[in-house]
């Protein structure tokens, strides 16, 4: 059974001490955080965190973030912090920023994914930090959605993948940023970006100078042993995905194209741009890359209950949240880029 707590006018206290005593009983609660909807665990009970992996049908190779809700709390996780990690953590914490370090052995090696190291963040949501306070314990928490399919923006996403299945979803409403927490491994001799997120790249190389860009960002194909989450399938709605690039007005030409031939082949279309367009389905992404990241995972998930067989996409500049946007674009398409 699948309690649902409501919690759109924000935190409830009675609520959150019922979903505080679930995750410490090992138990499985979908939760807002400033990102998307996470789906969490204990993080320090192996059995509870091997849950997740199963309700989401994640392979045990791709690592859990542990949530934690205090500074202090990163010492019991993480061993040999350097001083940019200390640095990133007082700077942008509570925040979308995920620091990957070498992990104590008390983290189970299920959350991990096999790794020798670990990743935390600490949300900024007020029910999510909430929470995890009122639990003790860090808290697992992958996307809350089926691997695969699109991030969940909101409580009725998280209802379509996992709706009798887990023991609670808080419902917070629509999450602000709508984009995943960046990701920085600090483990190496030069912090690398592992995933571009809510947070944007250009402020975090204000606090920390140069920040290399893991290869696979931008579809390369490497060494995954790093960056476990980089080898699977991302963001794929049903329908098929194109991104188109280029140059604006370029792009909205070979849109309006594409558009046609598809039709002509007996498809229906979706598009999801920030410019107008005439399809069988559209999503407007909104003006700006901060409203492209709010939109895109709700798009995706609407053009699919649209039931359109192929679903266009507008490249965004990868400035600011356009990173993360073009990012989780590319591989929802499967690195199937038109340019325009
Ligand atoms: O915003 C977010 O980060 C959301 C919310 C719920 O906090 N969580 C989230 O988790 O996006 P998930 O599991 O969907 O993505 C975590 C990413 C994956 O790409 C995973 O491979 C990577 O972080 N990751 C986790 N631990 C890692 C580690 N030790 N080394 C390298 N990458 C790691
Ligand atoms: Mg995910």
């Amino acid at each position: 059974m699948t309690i649902v707590i409501n919690m759109r006018e924000g935190p409830d206290e009675r609520g959150l001490r019922v979903a505080a005593r679930l995750i410490r009983n090992g138990k499985l609660v979908a939760f807002p955080t400033e990102t998307v909807y996470g789906l969490g665990a204990s993080a320090l009970d192996e059995t509870a965190a091997r849950r997740i992996f199963e309700a989401k049908g994640r392979p045990p190779d791709n690592p859990l973030i542990a949530h934690i809700a205090g500074m202090e709390w990163l010492e019991d996780l993480a061993r040999e912090i350097p001083d940019t990690a200390w640095k990133l953590a007082e700077r942008f914490w509570p925040g979308p920023l995920t620091l990957v370090l070498p992990a104590k052995e008390t983290v189970p090696r299920v959350t991990t994914g096999g790794l020798d190291t670990v990743a935390v963040r600490m949300p900024a949501h007020p029910i999510a930090l909430e929470l995890i306070r009122m639990s003790g314990i860090p808290v697992a928490a992958p996307s809350a959605n089926i691997s695969g399919k699109p991030s969940p923006t909101d409580a009725e996403h998280v209802v379509d993948d996992f709706y009798g299945r887990i023991e609670c979803i808080i419902d917070g409403g629509p999450t602000p940023l709508g984009v995943e927490s960046t990701v920085i491994d600090l483990t190496g001799e030069k912090p690398l970006l592992l995933r571009p997120g809510g947070l944007p790249l250009e402020d975090i190389e204000r606090v920390v100078g140069e920040v290399e860009i893991h290869p696979a960002v931008r579809g390369e194909v490497v060494d995954v042993a790093k960056a476990p989450g980089m080898k699977y399938r991302h963001y794929a709605p049903r329908a098929e995905v194109v991104v188109v690039e280029g140059n604006r007005a370029a792009v909205g030409r070979k849109i309006d194209e594409l558009i046609v031939e598809f039709r002509g082949r007996g498809l229906k279309v979706g598009v999801i741009a920030m410019d107008e367009h005439e399809a069988d389905a559209f999503f407007h992404l909104g003006k700006t890359s901060e409203e492209a990241a709010r939109n895109l995972f709700r798009a995706l998930r609407e053009l699919d209950r649209a039931g359109v067989d192929v679903i266009i996409a507008q490249g965004v500049e990868e400035k600011g949240l356009g990173l993360a946007v073009m990012n989780r674009l590319r591989k929802a398409a499967g690195f199937k880029i038109i340019r325009a």
